[in-house]
């Protein structure tokens, strides 16, 4: 039954906690009209992101008298960084602040103080990395990310170890640190030294291991970044070895085998040498001893119980195998860490292959589902009109249309097998030009310019496993509760 005041008092304090709130922040852009005696207030700012570089003119609308346009002083103050003065542009007749650089692509809130009165934009500005600055912005979803690493570490038995590798996705260090956060990371791989730095700049402390061959000039810097190379030659040993006669401390490195692959690595026969080679230097140790699978399937653990060598994995595992214990034979590397498998190892249960560590990449940046993606791709339609029957579409006129079509236009999206979708429907690509894509709104007649469309990228691919020139920011604040 009803009883008065059970509803009004809770709107009573929700409408009180409201005005404290807002007194306490203060006032929300033109919105809501502060109560001092300011006539000025800031409706909106364009453009909306901008890189973490910084030096990018902010242009800013402001509402005021007729008689004192271009009059108000003005102070931008983007997140915590320190304010800086804003200054009328009478070519664009809006003000304009320029943005400082920012440690990291996350969203900040926009202040504006204007005649003394300070407003918080109700949209944050966007951060973002450097990417191709005319595409939309990814929008990385960090928690999801975290998600996923804990997903896939308690697939992973417990007493083997889990390797992250961070490839293609953009920030590196910064997506590295929200793994690392994510706990139950054991070890990062990358692909070059500069990722490598990247993770240690981003405060990344667990072991990181170098994939692929690195230039062995490169072994001061790795040393002093704390980042382990693979050993992949006697003249690779050789050239670290010189160069790090005067260190104070030793360089991790892991002996590569090529089993089957045909890439990176010492082919089989010459892996006893090189692992001796490694552990006479004073200056080098033998942390790993590592190899890469070239065909991993289902069948494999079958293959690999039966001893079937016409099975290309336990063809590369016997191979392994066989290095390894001739390594050990002669008492190095026995403390070595063994790794081999990837993701297909561990979704495939090929577990004869798991040993003392696994490196994931794809299995990490796969969306759960098409309905959870890590990532947020959005932009909005720039143009529509309708082509009457027979309009060609692109150079050449190879498929003119045949019959009157209703199209939205959108710009710059640096990837082809990207699908749109409107109001949560799949809308047919007409043209695709990377600069402008003509989509079929047929079937969307009413929709109108600036509507937002969805991008989503092929299959199960994130943009963090594609490498795309896009500019990239991280929500959600998951890193330090921040945005
Ligand atoms: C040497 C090496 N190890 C492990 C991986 C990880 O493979 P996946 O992405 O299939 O997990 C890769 C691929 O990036 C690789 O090149």
């Amino acid at each position: 039954m009803y009883e008065p005041g059970t509803i009004t008092r809770p709107v009573v304090l929700l409408g009180i906690t409201f005005i404290v709130v807002l007194l306490v922040l203060g006032n929300w852009g033109c919105g809501r009209k502060p109560t001092t005696q300011s006539n000025a207030c800031p409706l909106e700012f364009t453009p909306e992101s901008g890189p973490v570089e910084g030096d990018q003119l902010v242009f800013i609308a402001v509402e005021e008298p007729a008689d004192a346009i271009g009059s108000a002083t003005m102070v931008c103050r983007f997140g915590q960084h320190a304010a800086s003065r804003g200054d009328f542009a009478t070519t664009s007749g809006l003000y304009v602040c320029r943005t400082p650089a920012h440690q990291r692509p996350e969203s900040v809130i926009l202040t504006i103080t204007l005649n003394g009165v300070e407003f918080h934009m109700p949209k944050r500005y966007i951060y973002t990395t450097h990417g191709n600055g005319a595409a939309p912005v990814i929008g990385i979803d960090v928690p999801t990310i975290q998600q996923q690493v804990k997903r896939v570490r308690e697939m992973i038995p417990r007493d083997v170890a889990f390797a992250a590798i961070v490839k293609n996705g953009e920030p590196p260090g910064l997506l590295a640190d929200a793994m690392a956060r994510a706990t139950g990371i054991d070890y990062f791989c990358v692909p070059t030294l500069q990722d490598g730095i990247a993770l240690r700049e981003a405060g990344v402390k667990e072991p990181i291991m170098v994939l692929y061959l690195t230039d062995p000039t490169y072994a001061p810097a790795l040393l002093h970044y704390g980042l382990e190379p693979a050993a992949t030659s006697l003249a690779w040993v050789e050239e670290a070895d010189r160069l790090l006669q005067h260190a104070s401390s030793v360089l991790q490195v892991h002996l590569w085998i090529d089993t089957g692959m045909g890439r990176e690595g010492v082919m089989p026969v010459d892996a006893l040498a090189l692992a001796h080679a490694v552990n006479q230097s004073s200056k080098l140790h033998l942390q790993g001893i590592a190899t890469h699978f070239c065909c991993n399937y289902e069948e494999d653990l079958a293959a690999i119980g039966n001893g079937d060598l016409k099975n290309q994995t336990a063809l590369q595992k016997s191979r392994f195998d066989e290095a390894v214990a001739a390594i050990r034979s002669e008492g190095v590397g026995l403390d070595a860490i063994i790794h081999a498998g990837a993701s297909a190892a561990l979704k495939h249960g090929t577990t004869p292959v798991y040993y003392d560590m696994l490196r994931v990449g794809t299995m990490l940046f796969e969306n759960t589902s098409p309905e959870h993606r890590n990532y947020k791709w959005r932009t909005k339609i720039l143009q529509v009109k309708t082509l009457p029957a027979g309009s060609c579409l692109d150079y050449d006129c190879l498929q003119p249309l045949d019959a009157d079509t209703y199209v939205g236009l959108v710009t710059h999206i640096p990837n082809d097998e990207v699908t749109y979708q409107v109001r949560g429907q799949i809308v047919e690509t007409l043209a695709d030009h990377e600069y402008v894509v003509v989509l079929d709104l047929s079937r969307l007649p009413d929709v109108q310019e600036g509507e937002e469309v969805e991008i989503i990228l092929p299959d199960l691919n994130s943009p963090l496993d594609t490498p795309l020139s896009v500019p990239v920011t991280l929500r959600e604040g998951a890193i330090n509760g921040v945005n």
